[in-house]
Parts: C-alpha cells; structure tokens; sequence
C-alpha cells in the first residue's frame, strides 16, 4: 500500500496509472476504521484495478467541536487494517492540506439537507460537500463507494454529481450491523457498556416500524408505535424519525408500492447515533 499525505504526489501517481488504463475506485472515510468500511473498500477492490482509501476526519461537517475532538482517530491501527486488506493506495491529508485556505463557496442542497441530518446539524452536509468535492476532484475516481448508513449523505452526494457533473459512479453499500443489530460505527466505541447494550434498540424500533407498515397500518401509528417503543429505554433520546422516499427522502403519506426509508437519530448520553431501514411498502 502506498501512502500519501500530500495532494500533488498523490494526483502525480493516479494520473500514472490512469495513463496505464487503471480504473481508481474511492472510500472516502474518517478512519477508526470498522467491518462498515472494508465491506466498502471490498466493493471497490471487486469493481476497480486500484482502491483509494481516505482518511481525513474533516472538521468542516463537525457542527460541535466537541464531537470533532472526541471523534476516534487511531491512523497507525488503520494503516495496519488497510495493508492486510490490500487496500492500494492510502491518502490521509492533514488539515493545511485539504484546507490551504477558508472555504468560501457555501452549498445549499434545499429541501434534501432541511430536515433530518441537515436540520438537528446546520452546516453538516455543506462540510461533506465540501470534502467529499475536493475528493473527487483530487483522486478523479471512476467509482466512488458511499454506505446506506448515512443515506441522506448518499443522497446529497448524488445530487451534488449530478448538478456539477462530476465524471463518476456512485456505488452504495448495504449497512453492515454487529450480530445484535447495532449497526457499526465509528461511534460506538465511545458508548458505555450499559448504553451498547440498549443501543441495538434503534433497530428494533425500524423493525417494528417495517413491520406496522407491512401490515397496512399507517405512517401516524407506525411512528407513534416507534415513539412508544424508545421510550421505554431511558438511556436512549430520541431525536428523530421519519418515514420517507427512499430515492428523494421526501417524507410520504403513504405506500404505494414504494422504496420507503426509515431514518432514525437517537442519543445515548452524549453520543448520537444514527440508523435506518429501506423497505418496499
Ligand atoms: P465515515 O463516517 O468514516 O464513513 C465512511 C463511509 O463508511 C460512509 O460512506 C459511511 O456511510 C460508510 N459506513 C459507515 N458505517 C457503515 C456501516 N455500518 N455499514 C456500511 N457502511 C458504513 O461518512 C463519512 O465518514 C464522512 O462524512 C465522509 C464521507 C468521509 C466525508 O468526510
């Protein structure tokens, strides 16, 4: 695996083999690196001659400072992960790097960034625009992996290829949960161990929510069954959940035979998590 820390050496060696007709697939990540991850960087390895994998944990998309400096970093364990994996390439810029000057251009993803992620972390999605641009621009990938994990940054991103025509492919990956359901996150490391054993309850509160829906009873009652169900975990705080169009996110009124998203957010102390579950209702 080679490993660079600057942009210029980087775009050199890429553009060498672009010249050689590699395609270059990109994972974007922030480290602290989780089964999550690999199943994305195995995508690319399945679809691409070339992986890159970055790691840069962006301060631009963190909108509390406290949660940008507990967020796990351990670069030397990843490193490690990552050769074993036979990742290609490693690209883990520092901030002088990625961020040479200020950002003045301000993305504004509308009615895809006003509610759920984008309305409880002003600022958030225009941060990951932000990186996730620069990204592109500096690997130039053919393929470029992004988890269902965080769907509403799936879509946004989307979105941002198609409005500036970006020359890629967006791939997303299935979410990938611990045996109990908890779906794996960077974040989890940070839970206490009574927390991590009530945090698979995010899950079972989609289930129960698929479920309602699959048998016909509709969005009010399936989410005041939600609802009712967090409730009864006090460790857990409900933020959101929303019931919406899996492709758009807009919210539905019903199921007509569609995708269907349920998106939840949940604090555990002081960790928020976040989960959903796509359906076909
Ligand atoms: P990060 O949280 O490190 O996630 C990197 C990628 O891994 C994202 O596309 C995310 O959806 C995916 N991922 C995380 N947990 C997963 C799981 N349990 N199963 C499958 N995929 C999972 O998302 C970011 O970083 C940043 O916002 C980034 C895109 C790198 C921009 O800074």
């Amino acid at each position: 695996m080679i490993t660079f820390d600057r942009v210029k050496p980087l775009t050199k060696y890429l553009f060498q083999q672009k010249v050689a007709h590699k395609t270059i697939g990109l994972v974007p990540t922030m480290g602290a690196l989780h089964q999550g991850h690999f199943s994305l960087i195995a995508a690319s390895q399945k679809q691409n001659d070339i992986t890159v994998c970055s790691i840069y944990v962006n301060p631009t998309q963190f909108n509390q400072i406290s949660d940008l400096k507990k967020y796990p970093r351990n670069l030397a364990e990843d490193k490690t992960k990552l050769r074993s994996l036979g990742c290609d390439v490693l690209f883990c810029p520092s901030d002088q790097e990625m961020y040479p000057q200020p950002t003045e251009l301000k993305f504004d993803f509308g009615s895809l960034a006003s509610h759920m992620e984008g309305k409880h972390r002003p600022g958030h999605f225009n941060g990951v625009a932000t990186v996730v641009a620069k990204l592109f621009n500096q690997v130039k990938p053919d393929r470029a992996y992004f988890g269902q994990k965080d769907l509403q940054q799936y879509v946004i991103i989307q979105q941002m290829v198609r409005d500036l025509g970006f020359s890629l492919t967006l791939q997303q990956v299935p979410i990938i949960r611990e045996t109990d359901g908890l779906a794996l996150s960077s974040r989890n490391q940070r839970l206490t161990r009574k927390q991590r054993q009530v945090a698979p309850q995010l899950y079972q509160g989609l289930k129960l929510a698929a479920m309602q829906m699959k048998e016909g009873a509709g969005i009010p009652k399936a989410r005041r069954k939600v609802r009712d169900h967090m409730k009864k975990f006090r460790e857990i705080e409900l933020e959101y959940f929303q019931i919406v169009n899996a492709d758009n996110l807009h919210p539905i009124n019903g199921c007509e035979n569609n995708k269907v998203a349920l998106c939840m957010a949940a604090y555990l102390g002081k960790v928020r998590l976040i989960d959903n579950l796509i359906i076909i209702c």
